[in-house]
């Protein structure tokens, strides 16, 4: 048998008994060729969160770059410190000093986007069973590597405050009782991927203080904090606790993810252990990227480029707002003060996965909620991103999405009582997203 697109030979994979029992965490997604399409131009894709890089003035970063060939060549494309170059590490205190953080550059590990980090601290503390404590819904890309080392994922109650402190004491007693061991707490505080949400100031120490009661680490995501539309930046949770978080920090959404920087910055007796599992998985992070990155933030107005982003994502907010209001008036969705997403409710008898199909066929892409629970929620959700399309392409997304919704709907009228559409069981797998769906 051939491919019909390269004329290779398709074999059944030889191997497939050879795998390790983790590996079947890694399976592709059904919306995965779906995505494929929705990358055609002519799809406004709500779906991927892609930063708006062409918001970032382009003469500055070539500027960086020609300073480190010119001054640092040899070093730059050396390998380096598995911990990072120590210049970058101290610029990165910088950044945070924004967020109330105080710190050592000795505790910041720089890594292959916050990703990786995501990926060695799971490493450092999961066995197979152990409970890691999320929002629910949660980040996508976290659940992936959370799956891959055969985590389980408890999803703690999120509103429009974030997190549910009392849902987060329940879920705590509820696993001690059935003797489960909990690892940490994944939490994303600001502007949330995906629930757009932000933990409020007020809960922010209770938080923390049932960690600390319940002797459970925390790992703060963060990489979208310095986005915040109108408020200040709020101040992160590592701001009030040295000891019992690690903060994940990240250039993806300030600057640009094409350099794969970001950061973990881990109380001390953690962060040896994060470098040698860092040198472990990649010896060390770019020099090159890592230098560029350092040469920007000394030479660039970096501070007043984030505003530029916050204003072009704000308009791009406003814009998506408006749109939802004038043809989705009768759904419900959160208002972000910051950052990339909205999460959208849909009536009880839509499916969003379901959904997708007739979405793609009218143009318009969107991620399904169920990409980020763990346990099968999220069918009557969706999340849209507005970084990345213009505000004109906003709109006519949403417009797209209110056709498809009103199709949908008008179709399972019709069947309505008959049982032809009834939805799938819960209990279906939900899996892994395609590449652009951060
Ligand atoms: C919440 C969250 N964490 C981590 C990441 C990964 O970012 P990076 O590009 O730094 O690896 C993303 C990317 O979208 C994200 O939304």
């Amino acid at each position: 048998m051939n491919d019909a697109r390269g004329g290779q030979p398709i074999t059944l994979d030889r191997w497939l008994g050879h795998y390790a029992l983790r590996a079947s965490g890694l399976s592709a997604s059904e919306v995965r060729a779906l995505f494929a399409v929705a990358s055609r131009p002519e799809v406004v894709s709500l779906a991927g969160g892609m930063p708006y890089v062409r918001a970032l003035p382009e003469d500055l970063v070539r500027s960086a770059l020609e300073s480190v060939m010119t001054n640092e060549g040899p070093s730059a494309l050396q390998y380096g410190s598995g911990q990072g170059v120590p210049r970058l590490r101290e610029q990165i205190l910088d950044v945070m000093a924004l967020e109330g953080i105080s710190a050592s550059m000795d505790n910041v590990v720089v890594t292959t986007g916050s990703q990786q980090a995501l990926d060695l601290v799971t490493k450092l503390f999961i066995d197979p069973g152990d409970v890691i404590l999320a929002e629910a819904p949660s980040y996508v890309g976290a659940i992936g590597v959370f799956r891959s080392y055969e985590a389980h994922v408890v999803h703690v109650l999120t509103d429009h405050d974030g997190l549910v402190p009392e849902a987060l004491r329940e879920a705590i007693a509820q696993l001690r009782q059935e003797k489960k061991r909990i690892k940490f707490l994944y939490t994303i505080p600001n502007f949330h991927n995906p629930a757009g949400v932000t933990l409020s100031a007020e809960r922010r120490p209770e938080i923390l203080a049932i960690c600390q009661e319940n002797d459970i680490l925390i790992l703060e995501d963060n990489p979208y904090g310095l986005l915040s539309f109108d408020q200040p930046v709020p101040p992160a949770l590592r701001s009030l606790d040295e000891d019992g978080v690690i903060y994940l920090g990240s250039f993806s959404k300030t600057l640009a993810p094409g350099f794969r920087v970001g950061w973990a910055l881990a109380p001390h007796a953690i962060r040896e252990k994060l470098v040698l599992a860092a040198e472990a998985a990649i010896l060390c992070p770019s020099s090159f990227s890592q230098m560029v990155i350092s040469e920007y933030l000394a030479q660039a107005d970096w501070r007043g480029q984030i505003d530029e982003f916050r204003g072009v994502y704000r308009e791009r907010r406003d814009a998506m707002l408006g749109a939802l209001d004038e043809h989705l008036p009768d759904l419900a969705w959160n208002i972000p003060q910051g950052g990339f997403y909205i999460w959208v409710d849909l009536p009880e008898q839509l499916d969003s996965k379901a959904m997708l199909p007739r979405a793609v066929t009218e143009l318009v892409a969107y991620t399904p909620g169920t990409a980020f629970f763990a346990d099968g929620g999220g069918r009557h959700n969706l999340r849209l991103s507005f970084s990345y399309p213009t505000p004109e392409n906003i709109r006519v997304g949403i417009r797209r999405l209110a056709t498809v919704i009103q199709g949908e709907q008008d179709l399972l009228d019709t069947f309505a009582g008959t049982g032809i559409l009834s939805l799938p069981s819960v209990s279906e797998n939900v899996t892994a997203p395609p590449p652009d769906m951060s």
